[in-house]
């Protein structure tokens, strides 16, 4: 069975006096998703941007807004990124003991449902919740900053979690790799299993951004296995 390869830049490495226009430029470039990195200066030590902006960017009706939260008490917020247009919501295993009920609070928003754990998060947190995942979104640099360098031991993590997804019916669970993805740790992470890759400075900071699109999506599809194999 084949399963997705989804590119996403994040727009954290965006330049911010022309956002509208910088989602515009990676669209028409060829990206599937916009990755919005939501900090509020207490789980992650930076703070970025909140609903306002999700909705600003939702009307310009470019391509999915798949938001990563990195935010204490995801649930508190994750109504009004609902309201402001989400495609995908993902917040932190680490962030609240709520986990089962902040997943149901976005899947009844008919948003696409994920959790994110840190490098060191182990995976066993996501046995009780596996039919109420869209994704997983492993972190491959502690959160916080972009421009950071992949780290991996990711890559077994990976490679660990498609085979349990596989091998318990929930081969439809995508995963999502975020932190230091360029075309070369990007074509590890597909070989791994990965489906939806976020590269925040490989693509903003590249001199032509289609080309490094182009490059990573070609690296990761050359590079794909298929599971279940
Ligand atoms: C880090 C963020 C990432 C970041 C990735 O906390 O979650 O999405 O923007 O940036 P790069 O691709 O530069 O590592
Ligand atoms: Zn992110």
């Amino acid at each position: 069975m084949s399963q997705p390869r989804l590119i996403a830049p994040s727009i954290l490495s965006a330049d911010f006096t022309q956002l509208g226009r910088e989602v515009q430029d990676v669209v028409s470039q060829g990206a599937d998703w916009i990755h919005v990195d939501i900090m509020d200066g207490q789980f992650v030590p930076n703070i970025t941007m909140g609903p306002m902006v999700v909705e600003w960017l939702h009307r310009m009706q470019t391509a999915p807004l798949d938001c990563h939260l990195m935010i204490v008490s995801p649930e508190v917020y994750i109504p009004a990124f609902i309201e402001a247009g989400a495609a995908s919501i993902s917040f932190h295993a680490e962030a609240t003991p709520h986990i089962h009920r902040t997943l149901q609070l976005i899947r009844q928003g008919r948003v696409k449902a994920g959790l994110a754990l840190n490098p060191s998060t182990p995976l066993d947190v996501l046995e009780y919740v596996l039919d109420d995942l869209d994704f997983v979104l492993i972190m491959t640099v502690n959160p916080g900053f972009g421009g950071q360098t992949f780290i991996p031991a990711t890559v077994a993590k990976v490679r660990k979690l498609r085979e349990w997804l596989d091998r318990t019916g929930h081969a439809d669970v995508l995963i999502e790799v975020d932190g230091g993805i360029n075309p070369d740790t990007g074509a590890l992470m597909s070989e791994a299993g990965a489906n939806i890759f976020v590269a925040g400075s490989a693509v903003f900071g590249a001199p032509d951004r289609g080309a490094k699109i182009r490059d990573i999506r070609s690296m990761v599809l050359e590079h794909q296995t298929m599971f279940p194999s």
